[in-house]
């Protein structure tokens, strides 16, 4: 029986069986430069969202899942992270307090999209927003900060595609520039009512022959004001400075339209169809948007099954969670009662240990031992139980050693071979 349209599951041995562990390092590079760890609802009332993601975006037009809910509350999974913490941080006063908030996060996401490779209706981000601070060099940060996370995965092909999208200074006359240039060509339909409501949508649109016609279509990078080329220039002399490499890409566009000055994307060719891993930038005026104060911020959010399909597509092993150490095999009913004790000894003393639990006999538990992954095999038989001592077998070089009972703990934490933790 198989799960909702455009879902998965996580379990041993399926291809997302390791997002724990990716989650976590694709975070550590944040928790490192003092991003605190946040959480808010899964569901926010639908008005947030419509407010910050935007009217005019897919994603609020078609992708959302909302429900009404017993007082007919309208509510919504959320589709993204960013607008729930951002909201959260203000219900907290965050804001003023110490500048900037720096916050971190991870969990479901829900987009109602065609699922295919890459694209589900429940899918993993991780993602941090600093907020309060308008300032180039935390826009350097930031962007740093998502390329190191995949450059510690071991992954080497994902690219950093950024722009700036200007300002409030700025930006509508280039929109009204670009919207009088679309109405001079030949569009469907279709496009053409997506020019109507935001004409920028269009540049991102992958038909040969749409693209074709606007290579003479003006760009935001060449309208920017003084200010905003400034803070480009800005962001861009901090990525130099901090190693990481980007191309510009003056026809970025993203599918929320909370954006406005840095904006980027780190892609991989590897995906298919999808080519963003990850992607982010400024949102200065999105807290006024959901009836906050003025208060600027900057983020990004990473898809955790897209950076995993990216290590198979470069054949880098996913980070794995430490596997057990220990397997222990009680042979009798003393040396079982005798166990249940020791594995708790084991695991209190750090040392990842299981038991060989439903009496299956010598053969069955060693199997069950060999299968566990486990470095060690303590073997405890009655008779071993009366001399005080374990059979300690080494799973992975074949040998054997006896070690006294009230010693196996002390000597497997002095071990420097593998398995203890
Ligand atoms: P986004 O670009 O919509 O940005 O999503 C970020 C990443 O989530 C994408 O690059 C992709 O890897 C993954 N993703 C999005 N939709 C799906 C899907 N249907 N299936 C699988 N993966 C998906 C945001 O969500 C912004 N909140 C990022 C941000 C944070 N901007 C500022 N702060």
């Amino acid at each position: 029986m198989a799960g909702p349209k455009g879902t998965y599951d996580v379990l041993p041995g399926t291809p997302f069986g390791a997002s724990s562990s990716v989650r976590e390092a694709l975070l550590a590079p944040a928790r490192l430069a003092g991003y605190a760890y946040a959480e808010a609802p899964v569901f926010e009332s639908t008005e947030l969202f419509s407010r910050g993601v935007g009217e005019s975006t897919d994603v609020v037009t078609k992708e959302m899942f909302t429900f009404a809910d017993r007082a007919d509350r309208s509510l919504t999974l959320r589709p993204e992270g960013t607008v729930g913490v951002l909201r959260a941080a203000l219900d907290a006063g965050l804001h003023k307090g110490q500048l900037p908030v720096k916050l971190r996060y991870a969990g479901p996401m829900f987009r109602a999209e065609r699922p295919q490779a890459g694209r589900y209706r429940q899918f993993q981000q991780v993602g941090l927003e600093a907020l309060g601070v308008d300032d180039p060099a935390l826009d350097a940060e930031v962007v740093a900060l998502g390329w190191q996370a995949y450059a510690e995965l071991g992954l080497r092909q994902v690219r950093l595609q950024l722009t700036s999208l200007g300002d409030a200074r700025c930006r509508p006359a280039y929109r009204a520039a670009l919207a009088a240039h679309l109405t001079g060509l030949d569009l469907d339909e279709d496009t053409r009512r997506r020019a109507q409501l935001n004409p920028l949508r269009v540049l991102d649109d992958k038909r040969p022959e749409v693209q074709a016609q606007l290579a003479d279509a003006p760009l935001m990078v060449d309208a920017l004001c003084d200010p905003c080329r400034d803070h480009l220039t800005a962001v861009t002399d901090g990525l130099a400075a901090l190693g990481v490499p980007y191309e510009p890409a003056p026809r970025l566009v993203r599918g929320l339209d909370y954006y406005m000055r840095t904006t980027f994307e780190y892609v991989h060719d590897g995906l298919g169809a999808q080519t963003a891993v990850g992607g982010g930038g400024r949102y200065d005026g999105l807290s006024e948007a959901i009836g906050g104060p003025p208060l600027p911020g900057i983020g990004w959010a990473l898809g955790v099954e897209r950076t995993m399909l990216a290590l198979a597509a470069e054949d880098v092993p996913a980070p794995q969670e430490p596997g057990l150490a220990v397997f222990v095999v009680p042979l009798g009913a003393a040396a079982k009662a005798r166990s249940v004790g020791l594995v708790g000894d084991l695991r209190r003393a750090g040392i990842a240990a299981d038991l060989a639990y439903g009496d299956r006999g010598m053969k069955g538990a060693m199997r069950a031992a060999d299968r566990s992954g486990a470095a060690y095999a303590v073997v405890l038989g009655d008779r071993d139980l009366d001399a005080g001592e374990v059979q300690l077998k080494d799973l992975r070089a074949h040998a054997q050693v006896a070690v006294p009972l009230e010693g196996l703990v002390r000597h497997l934490s002095a071990d420097d071979t593998g398995g203890t933790q």
